[in-house]
């Protein structure tokens, strides 16, 4: 990562799961575009730590927030541990997610709860809480959403692919009620790693289904982030990242 100079004027991000492999690398790419970082985490301290190590060597100013954002009275205050850092913010990525199996015909109340709040709800109140200092910066929100999402045909994981549809929505109607100060927009990777478990006939049936056989890599997604952080005329948009799945 090339060095760069610390500046108090320098435009900050607040990234949530910022140790997982798209949150790493979406955090170093926005750090090589001159962000001074908020990485936010939930379990994963001795990771954030690690990455914010990293980071320091190429003189990137880092923070941590810790926040499970599957419990409602945790999720303002990381917003607000950063501006008070700060003094602003100039990008919130909504990153965090859980792949969680939640059989259809034996919903668990408790399983789809979390799920929720982690990809709509929390990211709806952190956008709400980052309103105001976005609002002064004219910054942006990316969300990270999935192509289940918008593909019903995830057998086992209804609550993950609504949660996701769900945050899809939400980035437009956020476009909408934030314009004209804050843009709003998403990135929706397809298969870039392989959830635990998937055996070689399985992750090969999924590259199989794109047009580009096969998979993406972080800094694809990352490279998607930083053009829709950059490119000051879109707003409500999905990007999908996804090998052409949807084309195929
Ligand atoms: N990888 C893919 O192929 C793929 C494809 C489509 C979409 N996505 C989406 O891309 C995003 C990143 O995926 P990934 O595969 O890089 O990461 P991942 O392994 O799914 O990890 C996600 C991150 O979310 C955080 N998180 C989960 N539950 C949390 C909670 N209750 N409170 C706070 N943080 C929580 C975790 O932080 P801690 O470990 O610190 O708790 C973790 O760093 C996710 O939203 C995922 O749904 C990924």
């Amino acid at each position: 990562m090339a060095r760069r100079t610390l500046s108090a004027d320098a435009p900050v991000a607040l990234v949530t799961g910022a140790a997982s492999p798209l949150g790493s690398s979406i955090s170093r790419k926005l750090a090589q575009g001159g962000f001074r970082l908020a990485l936010h985490f939930g379990k994963s301290k001795d990771k954030t730590l690690r990455l914010q190590k990293e980071m320091g060597s190429s003189s990137v100013e880092t923070f941590l927030v810790k926040a499970d954002l599957s419990r409602p009275g945790q999720v303002h205050s990381i917003v607000g541990q950063t501006t008070r850092r700060w003094g602003r913010l100039d990008l919130l990525v909504n990153n965090a997610g859980l792949f969680l199996p939640t059989p259809l015909l034996r919903p668990d109340w408790n399983d789809w709860t979390q799920l929720w709040n982690i990809h709509s709800l929390s990211p709806c109140a952190l956008a709400v809480a980052a309103r105001p200092w976005l609002k002064k910066t004219r910054g942006s929100i990316v969300n990270i959403t999935d192509i289940y999402g918008e593909l019903p045909i995830l057998q086992g994981h209804a609550a993950y692919s609504t949660s996701k549809a769900a945050l899809i929505f939400l980035t437009k109607f956020l476009a909408v009620a934030f314009a004209p100060e804050i843009r709003v927009n998403a990135v929706s990777p397809g298969a870039i790693s392989f959830p635990e478990g998937y055996d070689a006939p399985q992750k090969k049936s999924l590259i199989q289904r794109t047009a580009l056989k096969r998979q993406g890599t972080p800094d694809e997604i990352s490279e998607a982030v930083w053009f829709l952080t950059s490119n000051h005329f879109v707003t409500g948009q999905v990007l999908r990242v996804d090998g052409g799945r949807f084309v195929y």
